[in-house]
C-alpha cells in the first residue's frame, strides 16, 4: 500500500502564523503537524509517501522531512500543488502517477491521530473506506448519513451541513483504490471554490463501493486555533503521562 499526504492549502486560518511557515509544519506539542500523519501511515506499514505541498512555504517542508529516512520512509515524494486552495480532491490528482493504479492510503497533514489503521489497510481490496469519529461540532466537517436499518451502510455524506444528519464527521483519513482519480475528474468546484473529497466519496456511494470504519483514538484536525491548541493540548498530556480520562477535558 502506498501512501499520500495532502499538506498544501494556505492556511488562511492560522494567519498570521502562516505567513512564517506552511500550516503542516506548525507545532502539536514537541512536533511539526506533519509528524502525525505520517506517524499514521509508517505506524500501518506504509513506508512508499507522497507529500504534497504548495504555498509560498513548501520548501520549508524539505528541510523539515528532508528525504524521510528518520521516520521510517523508504521512499519520499514530493509534488507541488500550485493552485491555492484548490481543495483535497484537487491536490489529491496529483498522486495519480505516483498511485499508477494501485491503492493509496490518504490522510490529511493536520489530521493528528493515535487511532491504529493498520487492519484496514491490510484488509482493503477495493472501493473506498472512510474513517469516522464521533463530534460535538458536526457543522465544520464532512458528515455522514447512515442507512437507518444498517448502521454500518453509509448512504450520503454532507460537507459542512447546517442541520447535520448525524454527529459522524468522515475523518480526512481515506483509502482509494485506483478509481479516485477517474472520480475526481467527475467533480466540479463547490461553491467555496473547491473540488470537494466529499463529492468523490458520494460517487463511491452511488457505486455501492464505500465501506466505512471507525476511528478508534483520538482524533482531531488542527486547522483552526481552537483545534490546533487542543489538539496540542492532547499529545501534551499523553507525553506527561496524564491518564485517559484527562486527556479529553480542555477546561
Ligand atoms: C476537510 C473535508 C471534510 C473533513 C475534514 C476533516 O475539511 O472537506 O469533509 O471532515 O477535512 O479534517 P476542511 O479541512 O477542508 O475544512
Amino acid at each position: 500500500m502506498k501512501g499520500v499526504i495532502l499538506a498544501g492549502g494556505l492556511g488562511t486560518r492560522l494567519y498570521p502564523l502562516t505567513h512564517a511557515t506552511n500550516k503542516h509544519l506548525l507545532p502539536v506539542f514537541d512536533k511539526p503537524m506533519v509528524y502525525y500523519p505520517i506517524k499514521t501511515l509508517t505506524s500501518a506499514g506504509i513506508k512508499d509517501i507522497l507529500v504534497v505541498v504548495g504555498g509560498p512555504h513548501a520548501g520549508d517542508f524539505i528541510r523539515v522531512l528532508q528525504n524521510g529516512k528518520e521516520f521510517g520512509i523508504n521512499h519520499l515524494e514530493y509534488a507541488y500543488q500550485t493552485s491555492g486552495d484548490g481543495g483535497i480532491a484537487d491536490a489529491l490528482k496529483l498522486a495519480a502517477d505516483f498511485a499508477d493504479q494501485s491503492p493509496v492510503t490518504v490522510i490529511l497533514g493536520d489530521n493528528c491521530t493515535d487511532a491504529d489503521i493498520s487492519e484496514e489497510v491490510k484488509n482493503f481490496k477495493e472501493g473506498a473506506v472512510i474513517f469516522l469519529k464521533e463530534v460535538e461540532d458536526p457543522e465544520r466537517f464532512g458528515i455522514a448519513e447512515l442507512d437507518p436499518n444498517d448502521k454500518q451502510k453509509v448512504i450520503g455524506i454532507e460537507e459542512k451541513p447546517q442541520k447535520p444528519k448525524s454527529n459522524l464527521a468522515v475523518t480526512g483519513v481515506y483509502i482509494y483504490d485506483g478509481k479516485v482519480f477517474d472520480f475526481i475528474n467527475e467533480i466540479k468546484p463547490s461553491a467555496r471554490g473547491q473540488l470537494e473529497i466529499t463529492d468523490v466519496n458520494n460517487i463511491y456511494i452511488k457505486e455501492g463501493n464505500l465501506r466505512m470504519a471507525n476511528l478508534n483514538g483520538f482524533w482531531s484536525d488542527a486547522g483552526t486555533f481552537d483545534s490546533l491548541y487542543r489538539t496540542s493540548v492532547y499529545w501534551a498530556r499523553k507525553n506527561l503521562g496524564k491518564k485517559e480520562k484527562e486527556l479529553t477535558t480542555f477546561e
